[in-house]
């Protein structure tokens, strides 16, 4: 059996700790050693955020990263909103690549890559603080060589259509950060467990926003929609790619608000796809919607064809099979 996305892990990380006042120099120590107070700020009050991105080994045996400079600015991004001691990004950039280098010989051939998920948190012991910043803090780089994030190979999604309850606290959205999973896990479990869905589809009020894992977005013939960002969901690098391959081919792109109603609606006709985006899912079809307890399938059920050639030409950039013209990949 293969082993599920992101369990199996290289064998040291980098890693590099606040004290206050600057950064240690970098380390790599084992991956499975991390010495932690149990009164660190992280574990009381959550201060801690992530990254997801990925490096691709090419034909030529050579490694790329995608998109770095988005993730490492995204990053950046959480930590000020969570008022995490914040990292240079050019410091950041160079752990993560000099980390990669590291097990260079360990990325996997295609259709695998190395995802590598940079994480900081809040270390200092301090219960009391819970309406105050954690002084000092911690961030590593963590590898792991993955294949498909969701089980059972290329197939059509079922999600739930969830209008009630919220992915995460509104104003929060666009923080990847631990306790926005944390929260949209019990909504995740139930649906599972009622309705076998593979994700819920959070629209509170009838605005379609995003999945626990990864972004939305509604492909109805040559035009792609998906919601406009503002604070309530993650700003996905995949998705942006995803968009701008759309209008490379010469799709059209409408990011605005997209109620339940509409997208009840559009999914019935045959040419309508759904898909969903993001480092783990790459662009992952959507078959079935699940929806008070009625389900509707999304065109004709399957995997659609506008789906697989936004997400081949998208691989095929990162595996370099096409040319990178946006720029997108740096070596290790
Ligand atoms: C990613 O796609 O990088 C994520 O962080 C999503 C997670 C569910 C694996």
């Amino acid at each position: 059996m293969a082993t599920a996305f992101g369990s199996v892990f290289m064998p040291e990380m980098s890693i590099t700790w606040f004290d206050g006042s600057s950064w240690s120099a970098v380390e790599m120590v084992p991956s499975n050693s991390i010495q932690l107070h149990p009164g660190a700020h992280v574990l009381h009050y959550a201060s801690t955020c992530f990254e997801g991105l990925k490096a691709f080994r090419h034909a030529d045996g050579s490694v790329k990263v995608f998109r770095i400079d988005r993730n490492v600015a995204r990053l950046a991004q959480s930590a000020r909103l969570l008022a995490l001691p914040e990292l240079d990004e050019g410091f950041v950039t160079q752990m993560i690549l000099d980390t990669v280098k590291r097990f260079e010989s360990d990325v996997p051939q295609p259709p695998g890559s190395m995802y590598i998920r940079p994480t900081l948190f809040g270390t200092e012991p301090a219960v009391g603080k819970a309406a105050a910043p954690s002084e000092t803090a911690c961030f590593y780089v963590l590898l792991s060589p993955v294949g498909d994030y969701f089980a059972g190979g290329d197939r059509a999604l079922r999600i739930l259509v969830e209008d009630q309850g919220l992915r995460c606290a509104p104003h929060n959205g666009m923080i990847k950060s631990g306790g926005n999973y944390a929260s949209a896990l019990l909504p995740t479990m139930k649906a599972k467990a009622e309705h076998k869905v593979d994700q819920v589809l959070f629209c509170p009020n009838g605005d379609v926003q995003e999945t626990g894992a990864a972004n939305f977005l509604l492909i109805d013939g040559d035009e792609v929609i998906t919601r406009s960002l503002d604070d309530s969901f993650l700003h996905g690098v995949t998705r942006d790619s995803v968009l701008t391959i759309a209008r490379d081919l010469g799709m059209k792109v409408t990011e605005r608000t997209i109620t339940v109603d509409e997208m009840l609606e559009r999914i019935k006709k045959p040419g309508c796809e759904a898909a969903l985006s993001g480092t783990a899912a790459v662009l992952a079809p959507v078959g079935t919607m699940v929806y008070q307890d009625k389900e509707y399938k999304v065109g004709n059920g399957g995997i659609g064809e506008t789906t697989v050639k936004l997400r081949t030409a998208l691989n095929d950039i990162q595996w370099g099979k096409a040319e990178d013209k946006h720029g997108w990949l740096t070596d290790v």
